[in-house]
C-alpha cells in the first residue's frame, strides 16, 4: 500500500477511506504482491544486497527524480505541483509569499497509514539520538555507485539539529507502531534570512530520510506535510532548503568543488572527480600544500570572539541576495569549534579587532566494500569572509589546517565569493549539484554567486 497526497487532502476533515479502514495493520506501507522482494533482498549476503543495489542504479532501473531541468520539465510533480512554489519555468520577478498567511492551522496531525505513528525525537535523550543516527547512517544519501556512505557521528547531529531556540516538535519522526522502528525522519531549525531586501524568520529544512524498505510509497510528502502544520502553528509561513534533485523551483543551483588533500586515498577509493589523467605521484605533487600556514593573525575561534564574528558576518554578508540574520547565541552555535564537528579560525589584527573569519564542518563518510579503507573524512566550507587577507591566501592556509586535522577532501560550493579561489587552489568541479529551494517565497531567481548561505546536512 502506498499513501496518496490525494487521499492526504481528502483526510482534512479526519475521515479515512473505507478502502483504508479495511487495510490491515501489517499491510500500511508494505511492498504488495505475493513475494516481499524486500524479504528476498535480506536474505541476501549484505555484500550481495549492495551489489545488486549498484547495477540497479547503474542500470536506472529505480525511479529518479529530475537532475537537470530539463528532465524536470518532463516530470510530474504529482505533490509539489500542490505546494506554494513557484512553477517550473516562470519568470518571476515579484517578491512575497505565495499563500498569504492562512487563517487557521490544521490542528489534528495528518493521519498515517494504519501501523505507523509520529514522534518528536528528543536529541537530548543519548538512546534517540542513536536511533536517529542509525537511520540516517543507513539510509541518507549514498555516493551514485553505492560505495561511499555518509556516516554522521552523533555530535555532529546535535550540532546540526540543536540549534539555539529549535523545537522539540520539530524533529519529526514516523514509527513503526508494533516496535517502535524508526523509519522516517524531517527536521526543521528555525532561522532568520534576508531574501533580497525582506528579512524573515522561517525555518530550514533538513535530513529528510525515509528508510529504504519503505521508498517510493509517498512517506516523504507526508513528513513534509506535518511539518509544514507543526511550523505554521508557530506562526512561521516560509522554509529554505536544498535539494540534489530539481524540483519546483530552484532559486538557485550551485556545483560543488572538491579539493584533495589526501589524494593517495582519494585515488585508492575511487573518489568521483579526481583528475582522471594523472598518476599517483603526479597527483600528490599536484596537490602539494605547504606544511604550515602563513597569514599572521590566524588562530582558532574562542568563546569572546563572537561578537567580532557577528559583525564582520553582519557586514560582509549582506552584499549576497540570500544570507543569514544570525544572533549573537547562533553565531557562537554554528561557529564556535567543536571536537570533530567543526572548525573556525579568525585573523586578528595588530589592534585586536578581527578581520578575516572561516569556517569549516566534517563529515565522515564510509567507504564500503574496500580492502584497505573503510572511512574517508570530508571538511565543508561553511563560510569565509575577509575584510584583510586575499581570500585565496586565507583559504590556502585553511586547505592547510584542514589537512594538519587529517581531513582527506575539502568541499566547497560555487557560493558566495569561492569562484575567486576555487580554480586558482586546484579544486575540482564535481558531477554534484545542490539547488537551494525557498517554501511558500516568490522572488527572482539568484546566480549562486548571490548566495551567502550554506545549509549543513
Ligand atoms: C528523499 C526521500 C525521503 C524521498 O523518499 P521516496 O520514498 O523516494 O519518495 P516518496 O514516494 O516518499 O515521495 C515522492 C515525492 O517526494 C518528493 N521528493 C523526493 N526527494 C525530495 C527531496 N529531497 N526534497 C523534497 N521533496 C522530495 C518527490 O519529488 C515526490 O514528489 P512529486 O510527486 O511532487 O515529484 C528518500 O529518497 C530518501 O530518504 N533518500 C535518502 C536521503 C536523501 O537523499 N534525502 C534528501 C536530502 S536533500
Amino acid at each position: 500500500m502506498s499513501f496518496s497526497d490525494q487521499k492526504q487532502m481528502d483526510d482534512e476533515s479526519g475521515s479515512l477511506k473505507k478502502s483504508n479502514k479495511k487495510q490491515k495493520k501489517e499491510n500500511a506501507w508494505r511492498p504488495e504482491g505475493p513475494r516481499d522482494p524486500f524479504a528476498m533482498l535480506d536474505a541476501l549476503p549484505e555484500k550481495k544486497q549492495q551489489e545488486i543495489q549498484k547495477a540497479l542504479h547503474l542500470f536506472s532501473l529505480g525511479q529518479c527524480l529530475p537532475k537537470t531541468l530539463q528532465e524536470a520539465k518532463r516530470h510530474t510533480y504529482h505533490f509539489w505541483d500542490t505546494q506554494p512554489v513557484p512553477k517550473l519555468g516562470d519568470s518571476i520577478t515579484t517578491h512575497g509569499p505565495i499563500a498569504e498567511g492562512e487563517t487557521s492551522v490544521r490542528k489534528e496531525p495528518y493521519s498515517l497509514p494504519p501501523g505507523f505513528c509520529w514522534d518528536s525525537l528528543d536529541l537530548s535523550n543519548s538512546l534517540v539520538l542513536r536511533e536517529l543516527c542509525g537511520l540516517l547512517n543507513k539510509n541518507y544519501m549514498e555516493d551514485d555507485d553505492n560505495t561511499i556512505r555518509f556516516d554522521f557521528s552523533l555530535e555532529y547531529l546535535q550540532w546540526a539539529l540543536q540549534s539555539p531556540n529549535g523545537l522539540l516538535q520539530w524533529l519529526l519522526a514516523v514509527r513503526v507502531d508494533s516496535n517502535k522502528k524508526l523509519v522516517g525522519f524531517i527536521a526543521a531549525v528555525p532561522a532568520g534570512i534576508r531574501i533580497y531586501e525582506t528579512m524573515k524568520q522561517l525555518v530550514q529544512v533538513k535530513f529528510l530520510c525515509v528508510h529504504k524498505k519503505l521508498r517510493l510509497k509517498r512517506m516523504a510528502p507526508v513528513l513534509i506535510r506535518e511539518l509544514t502544520r507543526r511550523v505554521n502553528q508557530q506562526g512561521l509561513h516560509q522554509a529554505v532548503y536544498t535539494a540534489g534533485t530539481v524540483l519546483p523551483t530552484p532559486l538557485s543551483s550551485c556545483s560543488l568543488w572538491h579539493r584533495p588533500l589526501n589524494p593517495r586515498k582519494l585515488m585508492e577509493v575511487n573518489f568521483p572527480g579526481l583528475r582522471q589523467k594523472m598518476s599517483l605521484q603526479q597527483a600528490i605533487k599536484f596537490y602539494c600544500l605547504p606544511e604550515v600556514p602563513k597569514v599572521q593573525g590566524l588562530r582558532p575561534m574562542i568563546k569572546e570572539d563572537a561578537p567580532g564574528i557577528h559583525s564582520l558576518l553582519q557586514k560582509n554578508l549582506s552584499k549576497f541576495h540570500l544570507s543569514p540574520l544570525l544572533s549573537l547565541q547562533e553565531v557562537e552555535h554554528w561557529f564556535l569549534p567543536r571536537e570533530n564537528v567543526n572548525d573556525t579560525y579568525v585573523v586578528e589584527g595588530d589592534d585586536g579587532t578581527l578581520t578575516d573569519v572561516v569556517s569549516f564542518y566534517g563529515v565522515s563518510q564510509r567507504v564500503l566494500n574496500h580492502p584497505v579503507h573503510t572511512g574517508l573524512r570530508a571538511a565543508y566550507l561553511l563560510c569565509i569572509t575577509s575584510a584583510a587577507t586575499e581570500l585565496a591566501e586565507l583559504m590556502k592556509d585553511t586547505l592547510i589546517l584542514a589537512k594538519s586535522k587529517g581531513f582527506d577532501v575539502l568541499c566547497a560550493l560555487d557560493v558566495m565569493d569561492n569562484t575567486s579561489f576555487l580554480e586558482k587552489l586546484k579544486f575540482t568541479i564535481s558531477d554534484k549539484r545542490v539547488h537551494y529551494y525557498l517554501y511558500n517565497w516568490t522572488c527572482p531567481l539568484m546566480s549562486p554567486d548571490k548566495i551567502g548561505l550554506v545549509l549543513p546536512n
